[in-house]
């Protein structure tokens, strides 16, 4: 069944229909920064996209004016700063929000914690008040906490629809097909890995048993690959030197999980992507299996599939890290 992971089709160049019939309003909250600026200028090339609105607290008015000269139907909106959520918000089908602070050298978890929570607190606040039928779509870190921080707020806001909420794990899906793909030398577009659990160390489970095309790789090397993809970030982070985390790679992997999302709005059957959910497949609260994506967001929970040994102790160590990342995002803003 996860062979049935679906790629979307990003760029179309001219080839545009130009009916703007049934097409969807997309906002990207935080579009001004590092992967906020290409995963709009992805999105501004998707022919499922009528208004594209650019909000983030600075420098939008020229990200979108930069943006909307290129030759595509979206509409291109800015919006800088919290006075205009409501008309950034109004009537949006799909929202991502990218917003926040990247990892850099000498910070803290928590100080990475402390600034994004408060962040993704007031932006899905804001979702909950002028867009609360949206598909939310959140990148911004740490994801684990992230995702439960905005489903306690739409929860407080009687706003809370499971199935329309999701922690954006596809760079590590994208990142295991990548390196998978070098391994066996394969075209990276033929492979599909499903990645489950959550979005950071421990917590990352590449299902490399569950790949396909089916293959196989002695246990060092399996472990080797498991570990790349799990510190893949960190990869980044480092060669970047101070510069950031992942931006370009992160944009392609959001903009793949929002056109896979209007793709499913729009009545196209068997989208199936990874995403970190609110879950009963485990032990832990929320949790990314593959999804079936329809017109209302999740419409089926694929769950797990069958584990090898090895991925069954993935699981293991990874559940407690989870609950733990889970209950600080809860306790964040159910402790104020
Ligand atoms: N999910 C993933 O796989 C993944 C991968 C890489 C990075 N990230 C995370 O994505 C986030 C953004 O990373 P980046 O490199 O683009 O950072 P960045 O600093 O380049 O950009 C962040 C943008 O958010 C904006 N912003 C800050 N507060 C805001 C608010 N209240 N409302 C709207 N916009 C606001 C900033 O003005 C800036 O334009 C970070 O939290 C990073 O850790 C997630």
């Amino acid at each position: 069944m996860f062979s049935r992971l679906v790629r979307p089709t990003l760029i179309s160049a001219r080839s545009f229909s130009t009916t703007k019939q049934n097409n969807a309003k997309v906002v990207v909250a935080g579009a001004s920064g590092g992967i906020g600026q290409p995963l709009s200028l992805l999105l501004k090339q998707s022919p499922l996209i009528s208004e594209l609105s650019l909000y983030d607290i600075a420098h939008t008015p020229g990200v979108a004016a930069d943006l909307s000269h290129i030759e595509t139907p979206a509409k291109v909106k800015g919006f800088n700063g919290p006075e205009h959520l409501k008309e950034a918000f109004s009537g949006a089908e799909v929202i991502i929000i990218p917003a926040g602070v990247p990892r850099k050298p000498g910070m803290t978890r928590d100080d990475l914690f402390n600034t994004n929570a408060a962040i993704v607190r007031d932006l899905v606040q804001a979702i909950a008040e002028h867009a609360p039928k949206a598909l939310i779509g959140i990148i911004t870190n740490p994801v684990n906490s992230a995702v439960p921080i905005a489903a306690e707020v739409l929860k407080k806001a009687g706003k809370l629809d499971p199935k329309r909420l999701f922690g954006v794990s596809t760079l590590d899906i994208v990142r295991a097909n990548t390196f998978i793909a070098e391994a066996k030398g394969l075209n990276p577009i033929d492979v599909k890995v499903p990645v489950i659990g959550g979005h950071s160390g421990v917590t990352i489970i590449p299902l490399i048993s569950q790949a396909s095309p089916a293959v196989s790789f002695p246990p060092d090397q399996l472990k080797a690959l498991t570990e790349r993809i799990q510190e893949a970030g960190t990869e980044v982070v480092k060669a970047k030197a101070g510069a950031g985390s992942a931006t370009l790679s992160m944009a392609y992997a959001g903009a793949r999980f929002a056109v896979s999302l209007l793709r499913a709005l729009k009545g196209e059957q068997n989208i199936i992507e990874c995403a970190y959910v609110l879950s009963d497949v485990t032990e832990a609260k929320y949790f990314s299996t593959p999804l079936v994506l329809g017109k209302n967001g999740i419409e089926k929970n694929l769950g797990l599939g069958k584990l090898s040994d090895f991925e069954q102790d993935l699981l293991k160590a990874a559940i407690p890290e989870l609950k733990k990342n889970i209950q600080k995002g809860e306790d964040f803003v159910n402790k104020k």
